[in-house]
Protein backbone atom coordinates (compact mmCIF):
# COMPACT_ATOMS: atom_id res chain seq x y z
CA UNK A 1 0.00 0.00 0.00
CA UNK A 2 1.39 3.60 -1.19
CA UNK A 3 1.89 5.87 1.78
CA UNK A 4 -0.57 8.59 2.06
CA UNK A 5 0.66 11.90 0.18
CA UNK A 6 0.78 14.85 2.35
CA UNK A 7 -2.53 16.97 1.43
CA UNK A 8 -4.37 13.28 2.61
CA UNK A 9 -2.69 13.37 5.84
CA UNK A 10 -3.65 16.85 6.64
CA UNK A 11 -7.43 16.42 5.51
CA UNK A 12 -7.23 12.97 7.74
CA UNK A 13 -6.12 15.36 10.62
CA UNK A 14 -8.68 17.49 10.13
CA UNK A 15 -11.14 15.01 10.19
CA UNK A 16 -10.07 13.94 13.55
CA UNK A 17 -9.92 17.38 14.83
CA UNK A 18 -13.72 17.05 14.10
CA UNK A 19 -14.31 13.90 15.74
CA UNK A 20 -12.36 14.97 18.38
CA UNK A 21 -15.04 17.77 18.85
CA UNK A 22 -17.86 15.76 17.91
CA UNK A 23 -20.36 13.97 21.02
CA UNK A 24 -22.40 12.47 18.41
CA UNK A 25 -21.10 11.97 14.70
CA UNK A 26 -23.10 9.43 12.36
CA UNK A 27 -22.12 7.75 9.17
CA UNK A 28 -22.94 6.76 5.93
CA UNK A 29 -21.14 3.58 4.57
CA UNK A 30 -21.17 2.37 0.57
CA UNK A 31 -20.16 -0.37 -1.61
CA UNK A 32 -16.69 1.17 -1.57
CA UNK A 33 -16.02 0.27 1.47
CA UNK A 34 -16.29 -3.74 1.05
CA UNK A 35 -14.45 -3.39 -1.97
CA UNK A 36 -10.95 -4.08 -0.06
CA UNK A 37 -12.76 -7.27 1.01
CA UNK A 38 -12.83 -8.08 -3.23
CA UNK A 39 -16.80 -7.33 -3.12
CA UNK A 40 -17.34 -5.21 -6.19
CA UNK A 41 -18.70 -1.29 -6.13
CA UNK A 42 -21.91 -0.59 -8.01
CA UNK A 43 -20.63 2.58 -9.39
CA UNK A 44 -17.31 4.23 -10.18
CA UNK A 45 -14.07 2.83 -11.42
CA UNK A 46 -14.68 -0.93 -12.28
CA UNK A 47 -18.40 -1.31 -10.97
CA UNK A 48 -20.18 -4.21 -11.43
CA UNK A 49 -22.64 -1.68 -13.61
CA UNK A 50 -20.48 0.78 -14.67
CA UNK A 51 -19.12 -2.46 -16.44
CA UNK A 52 -22.43 -4.42 -16.79
CA UNK A 53 -24.85 -1.90 -16.92
CA UNK A 54 -27.64 -1.08 -15.01
CA UNK A 55 -30.25 -3.42 -12.88
CA UNK A 56 -33.35 -3.27 -13.54
CA UNK A 57 -35.55 -0.54 -11.35
CA UNK A 58 -38.41 -2.39 -11.14
CA UNK A 59 -37.18 -5.41 -9.03
CA UNK A 60 -39.60 -5.50 -6.23
CA UNK A 61 -42.96 -4.91 -8.94
CA UNK A 62 -41.39 -8.02 -10.52
CA UNK A 63 -41.20 -9.93 -7.41
CA UNK A 64 -45.03 -8.38 -5.93
CA UNK A 65 -46.91 -9.30 -9.17
CA UNK A 66 -45.71 -13.30 -9.14
CA UNK A 67 -43.86 -14.27 -5.51
CA UNK A 68 -43.75 -17.99 -6.50
CA UNK A 69 -41.70 -17.36 -9.69
CA UNK A 70 -39.24 -14.91 -7.89
CA UNK A 71 -38.76 -17.83 -5.30
CA UNK A 72 -38.36 -20.54 -7.79
CA UNK A 73 -36.23 -18.37 -9.33
CA UNK A 74 -34.25 -17.95 -6.30
CA UNK A 75 -33.39 -21.41 -5.27
CA UNK A 76 -32.67 -21.95 -9.24
CA UNK A 77 -29.72 -19.18 -9.16
CA UNK A 78 -28.72 -20.79 -5.22
CA UNK A 79 -27.91 -23.68 -7.30
CA UNK A 80 -25.30 -21.53 -9.22
CA UNK A 81 -24.39 -18.45 -7.13
CA UNK A 82 -23.60 -15.65 -9.60
CA UNK A 83 -19.97 -13.59 -8.86
CA UNK A 84 -21.34 -11.19 -7.14
CA UNK A 85 -23.20 -13.60 -4.67
CA UNK A 86 -19.79 -15.56 -4.37
CA UNK A 87 -17.83 -12.61 -3.74
CA UNK A 88 -20.02 -11.93 -0.57
CA UNK A 89 -20.17 -15.11 0.99
CA UNK A 90 -16.38 -15.56 0.61
CA UNK A 91 -15.53 -11.99 2.47
CA UNK A 92 -13.86 -10.78 5.08
CA UNK A 93 -13.79 -7.62 7.00
CA UNK A 94 -10.71 -5.55 5.67
CA UNK A 95 -9.07 -2.65 7.88
CA UNK A 96 -11.73 -0.34 7.25
CA UNK A 97 -14.10 -2.28 8.96
CA UNK A 98 -12.08 -3.01 11.64
CA UNK A 99 -11.04 0.81 12.00
CA UNK A 100 -14.50 2.05 11.80
CA UNK A 101 -15.70 -0.59 14.56
CA UNK A 102 -13.04 0.94 16.91
CA UNK A 103 -14.05 4.59 16.37
CA UNK A 104 -17.50 2.97 17.62
CA UNK A 105 -15.67 1.34 20.30
CA UNK A 106 -13.48 4.73 21.24
CA UNK A 107 -16.88 6.67 21.62
CA UNK A 108 -15.41 8.50 18.00
CA UNK A 109 -18.52 7.23 16.20
CA UNK A 110 -22.44 6.73 17.63
CA UNK A 111 -23.61 5.05 14.72
CA UNK A 112 -23.59 3.57 11.50
CA UNK A 113 -26.01 3.57 8.35
CA UNK A 114 -25.08 0.94 6.00
CA UNK A 115 -26.22 0.57 2.38
CA UNK A 116 -24.28 -2.70 2.43
CA UNK A 117 -26.06 -5.81 2.69
CA UNK A 118 -22.78 -8.13 3.23
CA UNK A 119 -22.63 -8.29 7.08
CA UNK A 120 -19.27 -7.36 7.19
CA UNK A 121 -19.36 -4.36 9.57
CA UNK A 122 -21.15 -6.46 12.34
CA UNK A 123 -18.45 -9.00 11.70
CA UNK A 124 -15.97 -6.33 11.94
CA UNK A 125 -17.62 -5.66 15.70
CA UNK A 126 -19.80 -2.76 14.81
CA UNK A 127 -22.92 -2.31 17.17
CA UNK A 128 -24.89 0.84 16.51
CA UNK A 129 -25.88 -0.36 12.97
CA UNK A 130 -28.43 0.78 10.77
CA UNK A 131 -28.84 -1.67 7.63
CA UNK A 132 -30.86 0.82 5.30
CA UNK A 133 -31.14 -1.87 2.45
CA UNK A 134 -31.27 -4.83 4.46
CA UNK A 135 -28.86 -7.58 5.39
CA UNK A 136 -28.18 -10.28 2.95
CA UNK A 137 -27.91 -13.40 5.31
CA UNK A 138 -31.50 -12.69 7.36
CA UNK A 139 -35.26 -12.97 5.57
CA UNK A 140 -37.85 -10.55 6.42
CA UNK A 141 -42.02 -11.09 6.54
CA UNK A 142 -42.52 -8.13 3.92
CA UNK A 143 -46.54 -7.73 5.71
CA UNK A 144 -45.34 -7.59 9.48
CA UNK A 145 -42.18 -6.69 9.17
CA UNK A 146 -40.08 -10.31 11.27
CA UNK A 147 -36.59 -10.99 10.79
CA UNK A 148 -34.96 -14.10 10.82
CA UNK A 149 -31.38 -15.44 10.02
CA UNK A 150 -31.35 -17.18 6.66
CA UNK A 151 -30.26 -20.25 8.55
CA UNK A 152 -32.85 -20.54 10.59
CA UNK A 153 -35.54 -19.94 8.08
CA UNK A 154 -36.42 -23.85 6.33
CA UNK A 155 -37.76 -23.30 3.28
CA UNK A 156 -40.04 -26.09 1.20
CA UNK A 157 -39.74 -25.76 -2.25
CA UNK A 158 -43.14 -27.36 -2.20
CA UNK A 159 -44.84 -24.61 -0.35
CA UNK A 160 -43.45 -21.62 -2.31
CA UNK A 161 -43.96 -18.45 -1.76
CA UNK A 162 -42.30 -19.09 1.87
CA UNK A 163 -45.37 -17.37 4.47
CA UNK A 164 -44.52 -15.64 7.77
CA UNK A 165 -45.13 -18.39 10.68
CA UNK A 166 -46.36 -15.03 13.21
CA UNK A 167 -49.78 -16.38 14.63
CA UNK A 168 -52.05 -14.00 12.63
CA UNK A 169 -49.73 -13.11 10.12
CA UNK A 170 -49.26 -15.41 6.78
CA UNK A 171 -47.34 -12.90 4.91
CA UNK A 172 -45.01 -13.40 2.43
CA UNK A 173 -41.19 -14.04 3.13
CA UNK A 174 -38.39 -12.68 1.16
CA UNK A 175 -35.27 -12.43 1.30
CA UNK A 176 -34.19 -8.84 3.91
CA UNK A 177 -32.15 -6.93 1.10
CA UNK A 178 -33.99 -4.01 -0.35
CA UNK A 179 -34.82 -4.23 -3.57
CA UNK A 180 -35.43 -1.30 -6.34
CA UNK A 181 -38.60 -0.28 -5.49
CA UNK A 182 -39.59 -1.96 -2.44
CA UNK A 183 -40.24 -0.08 0.77
CA UNK A 184 -37.60 0.49 3.13
CA UNK A 185 -38.78 -1.13 6.50
CA UNK A 186 -39.99 2.10 8.38
CA UNK A 187 -38.27 0.99 11.18
CA UNK A 188 -35.04 1.90 9.62
CA UNK A 189 -36.00 5.09 8.46
CA UNK A 190 -37.22 6.13 11.98
CA UNK A 191 -33.69 5.57 13.04
CA UNK A 192 -31.39 7.29 10.11
CA UNK A 193 -33.64 10.39 10.40
CA UNK A 194 -33.07 10.05 14.61
CA UNK A 195 -29.62 9.49 14.31
CA UNK A 196 -29.15 12.54 11.45
CA UNK A 197 -31.07 14.63 13.93
CA UNK A 198 -28.81 14.36 16.64
CA UNK A 199 -25.74 14.11 14.51
CA UNK A 200 -22.73 17.04 15.13
CA UNK A 201 -20.61 15.50 12.76
CA UNK A 202 -21.44 13.73 9.61
CA UNK A 203 -19.31 11.10 7.69
CA UNK A 204 -19.42 9.50 4.20
CA UNK A 205 -17.28 6.39 3.45
CA UNK A 206 -17.32 4.60 0.32
CA UNK A 207 -20.71 5.95 -1.11
CA UNK A 208 -21.70 7.64 -4.38
CA UNK A 209 -24.43 9.44 -2.49
CA UNK A 210 -27.11 9.01 -5.55
CA UNK A 211 -29.35 6.35 -4.03
CA UNK A 212 -32.11 8.10 -1.87
CA UNK A 213 -33.29 8.15 1.10
CA UNK A 214 -29.46 7.08 2.32
CA UNK A 215 -27.84 10.09 0.20
CA UNK A 216 -30.39 12.67 2.35
CA UNK A 217 -29.04 11.99 5.31
CA UNK A 218 -25.93 13.46 5.48
CA UNK A 219 -27.59 16.43 3.18
CA UNK A 220 -30.28 16.89 5.57
CA UNK A 221 -27.13 16.96 8.35
CA UNK A 222 -25.32 19.75 6.79
CA UNK A 223 -28.64 22.28 6.27
CA UNK A 224 -28.12 22.14 10.22
CA UNK A 225 -24.85 23.83 9.34
CA UNK A 226 -23.39 20.12 10.76
CA UNK A 227 -19.81 19.58 9.26
CA UNK A 228 -19.56 16.99 6.53
CA UNK A 229 -16.00 15.09 6.13
CA UNK A 230 -16.40 12.59 2.91
CA UNK A 231 -13.97 9.84 2.49
CA UNK A 232 -13.76 8.57 -1.11
CA UNK A 233 -11.16 8.10 -3.63
CA UNK A 234 -13.16 9.65 -6.24
CA UNK A 235 -15.47 12.75 -6.17
CA UNK A 236 -19.11 12.23 -5.70
CA UNK A 237 -22.03 15.08 -5.52
CA UNK A 238 -22.01 15.74 -1.70
CA UNK A 239 -18.06 16.78 -2.43
CA UNK A 240 -19.29 20.55 -2.31
CA UNK A 241 -21.03 19.99 0.87
CA UNK A 242 -18.27 18.63 2.38
CA UNK A 243 -15.79 20.99 4.69
CA UNK A 244 -13.29 18.07 4.97
CA UNK A 245 -12.58 15.44 1.53
CA UNK A 246 -10.35 12.43 2.21
CA UNK A 247 -9.24 11.48 -1.33
CA UNK A 248 -8.48 7.67 -0.47
CA UNK A 249 -9.59 4.51 0.41
CA UNK A 250 -11.11 3.46 3.22
CA UNK A 251 -8.76 0.48 4.33
CA UNK A 252 -5.98 3.29 3.84
CA UNK A 253 -7.95 6.54 5.56
CA UNK A 254 -9.48 4.99 8.68
CA UNK A 255 -6.73 3.34 10.12
CA UNK A 256 -4.45 6.53 9.90
CA UNK A 257 -8.01 8.65 11.27
CA UNK A 258 -7.54 6.75 14.87
CA UNK A 259 -3.94 6.87 14.72
CA UNK A 260 -4.96 11.38 14.51
CA UNK A 261 -7.89 11.38 16.74
CA UNK A 262 -5.79 9.51 19.43
CA UNK A 263 -3.26 12.64 18.76
CA UNK A 264 -6.03 15.55 19.07
CA UNK A 265 -7.66 13.52 22.04
CA UNK A 266 -3.90 13.56 23.77
CA UNK A 267 -3.48 17.03 22.75
CA UNK A 268 -0.35 16.47 20.96
CA UNK A 269 -1.04 18.05 18.15
CA UNK A 270 -2.92 21.19 16.57
CA UNK A 271 -6.12 21.25 14.26
CA UNK A 272 -4.21 23.02 10.93
N1 LIG B 1 -12.62 2.91 -0.38
C1 LIG B 1 -13.60 3.85 -0.30
N2 LIG B 1 -14.43 4.16 -1.33
C2 LIG B 1 -14.23 3.49 -2.48
C3 LIG B 1 -13.22 2.51 -2.65
C4 LIG B 1 -12.39 2.23 -1.53
N3 LIG B 1 -11.40 1.32 -1.60
N4 LIG B 1 -13.29 2.04 -3.93
C5 LIG B 1 -14.31 2.70 -4.53
N5 LIG B 1 -14.87 3.57 -3.68
C6 LIG B 1 -16.00 4.48 -3.89
C7 LIG B 1 -16.30 4.81 -5.33
O1 LIG B 1 -15.55 5.96 -5.72
C8 LIG B 1 -17.80 5.12 -5.28
O2 LIG B 1 -18.03 6.50 -5.03
O3 LIG B 1 -17.14 3.79 -3.45
C9 LIG B 1 -18.29 4.31 -4.08
C10 LIG B 1 -19.19 3.15 -4.47
O4 LIG B 1 -20.35 3.68 -5.03
P1 LIG B 1 -21.54 2.67 -5.44
O5 LIG B 1 -20.97 1.51 -6.14
O6 LIG B 1 -22.60 3.50 -6.09
O7 LIG B 1 -22.06 2.13 -4.04
P2 LIG B 1 -23.10 2.78 -3.05
O8 LIG B 1 -22.88 4.25 -2.93
O9 LIG B 1 -23.05 1.99 -1.80
O10 LIG B 1 -24.50 2.51 -3.79
C11 LIG B 1 -25.66 2.82 -3.06
O11 LIG B 1 -27.00 1.74 -4.72
O12 LIG B 1 -27.43 0.10 -6.13
C12 LIG B 1 -27.71 0.53 -4.91
O13 LIG B 1 -28.35 -0.90 -3.19
C13 LIG B 1 -27.24 -0.46 -3.90
O14 LIG B 1 -26.59 0.06 -1.65
C14 LIG B 1 -26.33 0.36 -3.01
C15 LIG B 1 -26.71 1.79 -3.35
Amino acid sequence: MTPLDPSTLQAIDRAAALLARARHTVVLAGAGMSKESGIPTFRGDGGLWTVNGEPPLNQYETFAADPRRWWERRLEEAVQPSEFASAIDTAQPNAGHLALAELERIGAVSHLITQNIDDLHRRAGQTSITEIHGNRHWMRCVSCGMRWPKAEFIIDAAELPPRCPQAGCGGIVKSDTVMFGEPIPPEALERCARETRRADCFMTIGTSAVVYPAAGYPIDATRRGVPLIEINPEETPLTPLAVVVVRASSGEALPALIDRLRAHREGSTTAP
